[in-house]
């Protein structure tokens, strides 16, 4: 195949386990080096501009992967691979994703909370653990693991460049890409 089929590759985790980090090597690699028509949606950023109004509590989290998903799903059934990362910690939610969008991929990146904990690359653990910050995940408030997960990475065993790897493969494998 020559075209490139949308996708939604969904990455779920807690705050530290590396899903940014993963996710901008991805679109390196996808965007730059192959010239794949791409966008990167994260809660970071996201949360700055669409979902703005929106905290931690249950509904607003639900509430902004509804949102995502609505993106996603416009950009996914028109030809353009997302790569989404996002807490997401229920699962409900984020079997409405899968429902609503084009090709969903859902990745669990995964890393024990200790090794979260000890990594803490915004300092938001030590704070959360002081009482600072309510309903931190893992700490305050729950995470689902994903149950049926098309990929899982456990971000302490391997290295970033050989995650991102590993989610290229099952790309082109799956043809959601242009195999290289
Ligand atoms: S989600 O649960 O709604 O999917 P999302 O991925 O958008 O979360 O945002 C998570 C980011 O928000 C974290 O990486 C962290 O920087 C910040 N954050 C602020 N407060 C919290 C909190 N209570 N729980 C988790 N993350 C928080």
């Amino acid at each position: 195949m020559t075209e490139q089929a949308g996708f939604t590759l969904w990455m779920t985790g807690l705050s530290g386990a590396g899903k940014t980090t993963i996710a901008l090597i991805l679109e390196k690699e996808l965007k730059e080096k192959r010239g794949l028509k791409i966008e990167r949606l994260d809660g970071d950023v996201v949360r700055q501009s669409l979902t703005r109004d929106l905290g931690f509590s249950k509904e607003d989290r639900d509430k902004n992967i509804e949102r995502v998903a609505f993106v996603a799903k416009l950009l996914s059934r028109n030809g353009v691979g997302v790569i989404a990362s996002f807490i997401s910690p229920y699962q409900s939610v984020r079997d409405q994703v899968r429902a609503e969008t084009t090709n969903f991929i859902e990745v669990f990146i995964n890393a024990p909370l200790q090794v979260c904990i000890e990594r803490d690359v915004k300092g938001m653990y030590a704070r959360a653990m002081a009482g600072e910050i309510p309903n931190f995940t893992g700490v305050s408030d729950p995470y689902e693991a994903p149950e049926n997960a098309e990929i899982m990475i456990n971000s302490d065993q391997e290295t970033p460049e050989d995650s991102a790897r590993r989610i290229i493969r099952y790309l082109e494998e799956h043809h959601f890409i242009p195999a290289q």
